[in-house]
């Protein structure tokens, strides 16, 4: 299993250090257009395998897409990042360009990757690699649901007073400050759901939280999160690399599914060694109904700014 992480800011070299630690990749390589920048995180990460006791090979290559030939999986995290006060949205004139080439320059040598994307305004330069490679659409991921669910649960347990492993909940929708849909009606904490312990405030609390998370993380840290969003994409990774089965909210393109068409966003999906194998459609309240409709108009407004 190759794994190919275009990027090694702080997100793809987390990514890269997630996916080796869990040792079911055989080799990750790391790429990015700073001279020498992959190379070093690549070595740096490789001088922990016997401390972290990982057999994964990790290599570093500068702007060289041959390294990355035949990868299984590609992970696209390049371009800017956010900084405090700025929406994912505003990044989509740089990073809009960058993750073209990108997404073009990965197919020209795996044609029959699966693609992670992860660079920001995600579910728009999701639905772009879809325009720019033509691949099928199982083979193109988007990663911000699994993120912003494990934030949901990171939310949930902090008010339930519980620990997260007690906690289970999901966030469809767009990857965005105002399109995040948190399933607060269906989580649960051991199978009860989660309303038979917090009132309504406390759980519209956890829903604006949980919504802000990134941007709160943005203030604190000058610039974007890694941790979290690295061990998002490891997980997405280990999924299809280890034919798993496993859900996950997912940025998908959707073709009629919770009644939306055209547009890459946030939905339950079942992955596994051929990508997205299922869409999964939950049956949604009126309001979830409303706020996936907000959502998606809100990603479409961003799309309309592709030059497609
Ligand atoms: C975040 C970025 C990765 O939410 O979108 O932290």
């Amino acid at each position: 299993m190759k794994v190919t992480v275009v990027g090694a800011g702080a997100v793809g070299a987390s990514c890269a250090e997630y996916i080796a630690i869990k040792n079911f990749a055989s080799e990750v390589v790391l790429l990015d257009i700073k001279e020498g920048f992959a190379e070093g995180k690549a070595m740096d990460l490789m001088q922990t395998a016997s401390l972290n006791g990982f057999d994964t090979k990790i290599t570093g290559i500068t702007n060289d897409y041959s390294a990355t030939a035949n990868s299984d999986i590609c992970v696209i995290t390049s371009g800017i990042p956010r900084k405090p006060g700025m929406t994912r949205e505003e990044l989509i004139g740089i990073n809009a360009g960058i993750v073209k080439t990108v997404s073009s320059s990965l197919i020209a040598h795996s044609p029959n990757t699966i693609i992670i994307v992860v660079s920001n305004p995600m579910d728009t330069m999701t639905y772009l690699v879809h325009k720019t490679t033509g691949l099928p659409k199982h083979r193109i991921i988007g990663m911000g649901g699994a993120l912003d669910s494990a934030r949901f649960k990171y939310r949930l347990a902090e008010a339930l007073e519980a620990p997260i492993s007690d906690v289970d909940g999901m966030v469809i929708g767009g990857h965005s400050d105002t399109g995040m849909v948190p399933l607060t009606r269906l989580a649960t904490r051991n199978s009860v759901l989660v309303s038979e312990f917090l009132s309504e405030d406390r759980l519209n609390q956890v829903l604006e939280d949980t919504k802000v998370g990134g941007a709160t993380l943005t203030k604190l840290l000058g610039t974007s999160a890694w941790y979290a969003p690295g061990a998002a994409v490891s997980g997405l990774v280990q999924a299809i690399a280890c034919n798993q089965k496993k859900m996950f909210p997912c940025s998908v393109l959707l073709e009629g599914e919770y009644g939306l068409n055209d547009i890459c966003i946030g939905a339950p999906v079942i992955l596994g060694r051929n990508g997205i194998e299922k869409i999964v459609e939950i049956e949604l309240s009126d309001a979830e109904k409303a706020h996936m409709q907000e959502s998606a108009e809100g990603v479409r407004k961003t799309n309309s700014l592709l030059a497609l």
